[in-house]
């Protein structure tokens, strides 16, 4: 029932998902649109997503299956089912949208995953054969380098090219795994942010990489740092879409929600949100918002779901992204279907599953019994 009204409300609002649903209502707070845009965002009321959840709204089942998101993708999938995400091995993506694609990657709250999104949708892209750049914008607390394993390797940053004193080329720092992936850093680590440096610094960077002349990059990530002051401002200057990264609580989520109306109004419509550090034990247990939920406050559309997995953090110490990490764990799974959704612009439904039906013993089963 919940499903379909969230479901309804979802293709109501388009392809874009905008439904901007309850969330300022159930956080609490003053909608950032109503005084932005003067969109109008409906008064859902949310009493508490945790209560009449019991067993049936919980999300897990898929990631437990080790099938994240291939049920509930949309767009050219929409309907097909299993057999569709099936034949998604044989295929590569197609890419949507014009080149390059600058999307940030934030959430106003900190240490909920930008950067390992980052690091690991970037390291997908490349070995799915798209070029790709990503800047890590978070200029104080930079730490990008770090999960990509390169931090010996910066001997340059964006600072020094903006000086003059080096080539863009020179700053770019090209991993040796996958050659069509660029790190670019903007200054040296605890340095704070530069005076000078802003939107517009990062815009000229931005189109001085479309006119390499190597070609331009199919794909630009920036790693925006938590909060909203300069250094947010900064990130999303250049961006055209955004991916917004949320942990399933309440203070995230009312941060994820204050960071939608701030891109909206910094022109960003295309906005997709990733939910991070699920944990579908805590969920069924009702001590954890579900994916629907969180959905249904933010009303964006889902470019993915992570789960808790402690592999994420052994990858960040070791310097090794989670998705290049061979036998493939959940997390990295979940992280390269969102790659391939986010190349051709498509997202996924999160879905209600019902809880497993309890299993029949051997002799019920021949007896017929329930
Ligand atoms: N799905 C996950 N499962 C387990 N641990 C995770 C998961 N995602 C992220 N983490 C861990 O959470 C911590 C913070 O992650 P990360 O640095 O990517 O967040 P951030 O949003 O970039 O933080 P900041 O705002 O400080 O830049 C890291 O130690 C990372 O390993
Ligand atoms: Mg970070």
């Amino acid at each position: 029932m919940r499903v379909v009204a969230l479901q309804q409300g979802y293709h109501c609002n388009g392809v874009e998902g905008r439904s901007r649903g309850g969330a300022g209502a159930a956080l609490g707070g003053a909608s950032p649109m109503a005084s932005c845009s003067g969109m109008c965002r409906a008064q859902v009321s949310l009493v508490s997503p945790l209560v009449s959840r019991r067993g049936s709204d919980w999300y897990g089942g898929e990631l437990a299956q080790g099938r994240v998101g291939q049920l509930g993708s949309r767009g050219r999938s929409r309907g097909m089912g299993m057999p569709r995400a099936m034949l998604q091995w044989n295929r590569k993506p197609e890419l949507a949208g014009e080149v390059p694609r600058v999307v940030v990657i934030t959430s106003g709250k900190g240490g909920v995953g930008k950067t390992t999104t980052t690091a690991n949708l970037g390291m997908c892209l490349a070995r799915l054969n798209f070029k790709v750049v990503a800047i890590d914008a978070d200029v104080g607390l930079r730490n990008l380098d770090l999960l990509l394993g390169l931090e010996n390797r910066v001997n340059y940053t964006a600072m020094e090219v903006l000086n003059g004193e080096c080539r863009l080329d020179q700053a770019l720092i090209r991993d040796k795994r996958w050659t069509n992936f660029e790190l670019l850093c903007i200054n040296k680590p605890r340095y704070k942010m530069p005076l000078g440096f802003g939107g517009k610094a990062l815009t000229w960077l931005v189109d001085a990489l479309k006119k390499r002349p190597e070609g331009q990059p199919h794909f630009i990530l920036i790693d925006c740092p938590a909060g909203i002051d300069a250094g947010f401002i900064t990130a999303i200057t250049p961006a055209q879409e955004a991916i917004l990264v949320t942990t399933p609580d309440i203070t995230s989520l009312r941060d994820a929600d204050r960071v939608t109306g701030l891109l909206e109004c910094d022109g960003i419509k295309d906005i997709k949100m990733v939910v991070n550090r699920v944990r579908s034990d805590m969920i069924k247990g009702e001590d954890m918002m579900s994916v629907l939920d969180v959905q249904e406050m933010l009303g964006l559309p889902l470019l993915g779901v992570i789960p808790e997995d402690s592999e994420v953090i052994k990858s960040t110490n070791r310097g090794y992204p989670l998705v290049l990490k061979n036998p493939p764990t959940l997390a990295g799974l979940a992280l390269e279907q969102m790659a391939w959704r986010l190349v051709e612009k498509d997202s996924m439904k999160a879905v209600m599953i019902e809880e497993a039906p309890p299993k029949r013993g051997f002799l019920q089963g021949l007896m017929g019994g329930k």
